[in-house]
C-alpha cells in the first residue's frame, strides 16, 4: 500500500502488551462501500495452527460484530499517541449512527484482500478469520471473569490468520 512497507508478522517489533493493552487499537470491518471500526484493548497475537495469528474479542452488540460477520478479513489499526482522541471517540460512539471515518478524518484504504484499513495508522495488520466462539459461562474457571458479563453479553473470540502487515514509511 501507498506509503506503507510491508513486513513479516516475525518481523514486528514492538511489544504486544503496550500495543494492545496501553495503546490500544482500531478493528476495522467491511469494504470500500460499508465499513466500520472500533476501539478495542483486548486481544493478542500468537501462533497457532502453524500461523501467525491474531485474538480479538467483540461483544455481540457491537456494530462491528455484525460487519466482522459479512466479511472473511478485517484489519487492526495502530495509531500513535496523538490520535488518542480518535480512539476515544470510536469506542464510545457506534457505527450504527455515526460514520466514525468521516468524523475523524481517517483516510480508508483497501487492503491486498480488499478489507480497509485507514492511512493514519503507524501499523496496520490485515488478518483472515479462522474461528469464532462465544464464552460460554459454564468455561470459566475464574468466576472473577463472570464480573465483565453482568448483561450475558458474552464476547465472541475470533481467531484470524496473518495475512499482510504494513508499517508506515
Ligand atoms: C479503550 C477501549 C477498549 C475497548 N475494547 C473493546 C474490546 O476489546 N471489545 C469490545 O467488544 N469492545 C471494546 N470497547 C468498546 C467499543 O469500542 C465500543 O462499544 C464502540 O462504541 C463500539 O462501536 P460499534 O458499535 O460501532 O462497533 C472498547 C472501548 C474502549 C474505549
Amino acid at each position: 500500500m501507498y506509503n506503507f512497507t510491508e513486513i513479516q508478522p516475525f518481523d514486528l517489533t514492538s511489544n504486544a502488551f503496550k500495543l494492545i493493552g496501553k495503546d490500544w487499537m482500531l478493528i476495522a470491518a467491511g469494504d470500500k462501500e460499508k465499513s466500520n471500526c472500533m476501539t478495542a484493548s483486548w486481544g493478542g497475537f500468537g501462533f497457532l495452527w502453524n500461523k501467525p495469528v491474531v485474538f480479538i474479542f467483540v461483544r455481540p452488540q457491537r456494530y462491528t460484530y455484525h460487519i466482522l460477520e459479512e466479511q472473511e478479513y478485517f484489519t487492526l489499526n495502530f495509531f500513535k499517541e496523538t490520535y488518542r482522541s480518535i480512539l476515544n471517540f470510536c469506542g464510545k460512539e457506534s457505527g450504527e449512527f455515526v460514520d466514525k471515518a468521516k468524523e475523524c478524518h481517517l483516510d480508508i484504504a483497501s487492503t491486498p484482500n480488499n478489507s480497509i484499513a485507514y492511512r493514519q495508522a503507524h501499523t496496520i495488520i490485515e488478518c483472515k478469520k479462522l474461528y469464532k466462539e462465544q464464552f460460554n459461562p459454564e468455561s470459566f474457571i475464574a468466576q472473577s471473569a463472570l464480573e465483565f458479563y453482568l448483561n450475558n453479553d458474552f464476547h465472541y473470540m475470533y481467531i484470524a490468520e496473518i495475512s499482510n502487515c504494513f508499517i508506515r514509511n
